[in-house]
């Protein structure tokens, strides 16, 4: 679906078309009087006399031809909430056959900045579809004229909504694309196309990987016929050497589990398991956008966890590039491995402020926070509250998870420096984040986000419609915007 937006200065008379109208949060009518007719005002308010009116809006059919979308706004609401409003207004016009609504701007009951900024945000962020694969392509197309000009956004935050859509659908076109086209070669060539909007892009393919000495990343890959890369984005708004923001990306484009290998059931879905170095592309894509006045630097490792000849078996003992010795004891543990290598070399390179990384790391994660939370470790409390802070505002939300010396120890293996599973069992997300724990050589400020249960959406969100979500690309931005521009 295609959503069209203008915005017309020129307040709305009334008029016999479609109509989004703001009122306060007791659904008085009286000050719309000015915008509908009196039997339209009639009609509206005794009807409102017998409605439930805790909910956030109501649609009226005045005749086959016309609607009234009534959304309610409350005293003090939320910036995410506006957003949901309007994902919610695009899901009625959805619903129905009219493809032209207005939306009047001078019905506004509060004074809130940017109120239809977020509002179109939210709307746009639900109407994404991947269809790329259907022939029969959805070519409707809605058209929303706001009038009126109250609370309109800058041309700089309109600036800011736009290249945070852009980067969300981005990451949700990535995420959405099967293992079969999105392979790492494929995935390595379109984020060289990032170059084009000002990001430098580098790619260090397997010859130079083997040189580097990851061999940890190396082995989750070398089962496939398909390249493994680690590659860089980077992000330079600040025209000097301040050190980057670092984030990073667990890119595995297909998880088979490896000769650990995943059941149907399990495996079906590891087509996502993309999706943190996603929302790393996504993310720099919209700093580049907006033009973000600070220096990041993106990191994601591609790989295929595949089953062959070739492949890495259980048991194997492989040297990192941070020179530490990982015995491979289940090589469905593999975005740990991948991460490793690329959590020590962004900090040796690039020298960071701080390092987040992103990654679908486990089930476990699933299991504790289900759906609603991604799953936050850190080794630094000013940056996870910050974290924590951004995702209220966004609502994408975080829940701080415990990191132990005594879960560390589960690691500890007899024949090489550590193991990639532990030998308790339990705290599955702790464990994997101690192990990442471990390739941090320099005690740089770092978080870890276990997205796995955030990523993708089988029956959709306030803000998506079911399928990839983009979890992470909006919150890392309002992190940057909060603090470090
Ligand atoms: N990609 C999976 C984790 C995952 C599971 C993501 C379900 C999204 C949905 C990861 O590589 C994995 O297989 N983890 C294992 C770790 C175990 C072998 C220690 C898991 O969670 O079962
Ligand atoms: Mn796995
Ligand atoms: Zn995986």
């Amino acid at each position: 679906m295609t959503v069209k937006i203008n915005y017309k200065k020129a307040s709305l008379k009334k008029t016999s078309s479609n109509l989004v109208l703001f009122v306060d949060e007791k659904f008085n009518v009286h000050p719309l009087k000015k915008y509908i007719s009196n039997s339209e005002f009639l009609y509206i308010s005794d009807l409102l006399k017998i409605s439930d009116l805790t909910k956030n809006m109501f649609v009226f059919e005045l005749s086959s031809k016309k609607k009234i979308v009534l959304v309610s706004i409350k005293k003090n609401i939320k910036n995410f909430e506006i957003e949901n409003l309007g994902a919610e207004v695009y899901g009625i016009i959805n619903y129905g056959k009219k493809n032209e609504y207005l939306v009047n701007l001078d019905s506004l009951p509060s004074n809130q900045k940017d109120f239809i900024g977020y509002f179109l945000h939210g709307l746009k962020l639900k109407s994404y579809e991947f269809n790329k694969y259907k022939s029969k392509k959805n070519t409707r197309l809605i058209t929303v004229n706001v009038h009126g000009h109250k609370n309109k956004p800058s041309t700089n935050t309109s600036i800011k909504f736009k290249a945070l859509e852009e980067g969300t659908f981005f990451t949700r076109d990535l995420v959405s694309e099967p293992g079969n086209i999105l392979h790492p070669d494929e995935y390595a060539k379109r984020l060289n196309s990032l170059k084009k909007y000002g990001l430098k892009v580098n790619i260090y393919d397997e010859k130079k990987l083997k040189k580097l000495g990851m061999n940890a990343l190396l082995g989750v890959g070398q089962g496939s016929i398909r390249g493994s890369y680690l590659v860089t984005i980077e992000w330079n708004g600040l025209k000097n050497n301040t050190k980057p923001l670092a984030f990073i990306g667990k890119g595995v484009c297909f998880d088979t589990g490896g000769y650990s290998l995943k059941p149907a059931k399990f495996m079906e879905d590891m087509t996502y398991d993309m999706a943190g170095s996603a929302v790393v592309a996504g993310l720099m894509k919209n700093l580049a956008l907006r033009k973000a006045k600070i220096n990041a630097v993106g990191v994601v490792g591609l790989v295929e966890n595949m089953v062959s000849g070739n492949a890495q078996r259980p048991g194997d003992i492989v040297k990192s590039y941070s020179g530490k010795t990982i015995e491979i004891l289940n090589t469905d543990a593999e975005g740990r491995l991948v991460l490793a290598d690329a959590i020590t070399f962004t900090e040796k390179k690039f020298k960071p402020k701080f390092m987040v990384d992103l990654a679908t790391l486990t089930g476990a994660i699933i299991v504790s926070l289900g759906s609603e939370y991604a799953g936050l470790f850190s080794n630094n409390d000013k940056l996870s509250n910050q974290l924590i802070e951004a995702g209220k505002t966004v609502e994408e939300k975080l829940w701080r998870m415990p990191l132990h010396k005594n879960y560390d120890k589960l690691i500890n293996s007899k024949n090489a420096d550590m193991q990639n599973i532990n030998y308790v069992g339990g705290a599955g997300s702790t464990t994997a984040a101690q192990f990442l724990q471990r390739f941090i050589l320099n005690k740089t400020p770092w978080a870890h986000l276990d997205i796995a249960g955030m990523a993708f959406s089988k029956y959709g969100g306030a803000l998506n419609s079911g399928g990839a979500t983009g979890y992470g690309v909006r919150l890392l931005n309002q992190l940057i915007e909060d603090n470090y521009e």
